[in-house]
């Protein structure tokens, strides 16, 4: 089976092949990062036309890198949720159009379970049962995975997202967009020891997050400060710091708590190569990372989650679905 995986649900317009006895056959991203960085964050609409524009220039792109015509296609996955209106209905309407017209199975994907099965596309893959981290730029959430298809939600964040204090941080340090990367490599530069920013609801008997409070104690810290370059590398330094050591507590928390001993780890913060090392260090646990490519969001991870539904598939090819707040 030959599953074309098609990913618009924020700011990266991506499409791939995935055989599900060859495994990827092509992937190809476009990234908008250059389009948006003038406002400092994704503008919708114009992510959206964005979309338009790119979406047959890269089908023809994935098409050739493959060695395949359209005819070779045997399912057609796109992401219809979570992510912005606009832009999942770009490639809703692609999906369906294309699904219509070769008479294809369609697949709507939810974007986080195809984040956490990304880590399934490496060499030695993950089985469940395991304990699943989503950390990516509106989601921070644990999971206990029976199966796959059987999520129990552990835990989430009340507020802001680990990737959007990433990006609130990185905005506050005059680093730009999209923060994320840039706040890894300032803290990098960083010295220990100048500054300790809390680890939010560590002590709750929970496994939920909380990380505008951080956000808002390295606001201070930043105006307290005399914002020299090694002041601001320092307190990127603390700030990723306090955001690895959270995660790490709630997942050796879930871990203890399912009694498992595997852990998936996955979304855009999972690029973090701090959060990566910090992980690793978890006693008697295997962890499992998408590779850098698959961490952030890719089409590869949609075909292969559509590959898991193709029996899901919406008969009616007019039934152009999207569900911008769509809950796993
Ligand atoms: O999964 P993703 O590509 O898109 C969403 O589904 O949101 O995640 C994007 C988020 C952004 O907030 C970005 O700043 C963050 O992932 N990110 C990182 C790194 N690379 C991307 N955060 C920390 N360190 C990184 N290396
Ligand atoms: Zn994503």
């Amino acid at each position: 089976m030959k599953i074309l995986g098609i990913e618009t649900s924020c700011d990266e317009t991506a499409l791939a092949i995935y055989d599900t006895k060859a495994g990827i056959l092509a992937n190809t991203v476009h990234s908008q990062v250059d389009l948006h960085a003038a406002f400092g964050g994704v503008v919708p609409e114009l992510a959206s036309r964005d979309h338009v524009r790119k979406l047959i220039p890269l089908l023809r792109q994935t098409l050739t890198e493959a060695h395949l015509t359209l005819n070779s296609l045997n399912a057609i996955a796109y992401t219809a949720g979570p992510g912005l209106t606009g832009a999942l209905l770009v490639g809703a309407g692609f999906a369906k159009s294309l699904g219509f017209a070769l008479s294809l199975p369609v697949i709507a994907v939810h974007h986080m379970e195809a984040h956490l099965l990304a880590p399934l596309l490496e060499p030695e893959p993950p089985t469940p049962p395991f304990v699943a981290l989503l950390v990516s730029g509106g989601h921070t959430q644990i999971y206990e995975v029976q199966a796959i298809g059987q999520y129990r939600l552990l835990g989430q964040s009340i507020d802001d997202a680990a990737g959007e204090a990433f990006d609130k941080i990185a905005k506050l340090l005059s680093l730009g967009y999209p923060g994320g990367p840039k706040v890894s490599v300032l803290a990098d530069k960083g010295k220990p020891g100048f500054y300790t920013f809390p680890r939010p609801m560590i002590d709750r008997d929970n496994f939920d997050f909380s990380f505008s409070g951080l956000k808002t104690a390295v606001l201070h810290a930043y105006m307290k400060s005399a914002k020299t370059e090694q002041d601001k590398a320092n307190i990127a330094y603390a700030f990723q710091e306090a955001i690895v050591e959270t995660l790490l507590h709630k997942c050796r928390k879930a871990l203890n708590y399912t009694g498992l001993n595997k852990l998936v780890v996955a979304g855009g913060v999972s690029a973090n190569r701090q959060l990566r090392e910090k992980l690793q260090t978890l006693d008697d646990t295997i962890v499992y990372f998408p590779r850098l490519m698959f961490c952030t969001d890719n089409a590869a991870m949609v075909a292969l989650a559509g590959s898991y539904h193709l029996d899901d598939a919406n008969p009616n090819p007019l039934h152009i679905w999207v569900s911008p707040r769509w809950e796993l």
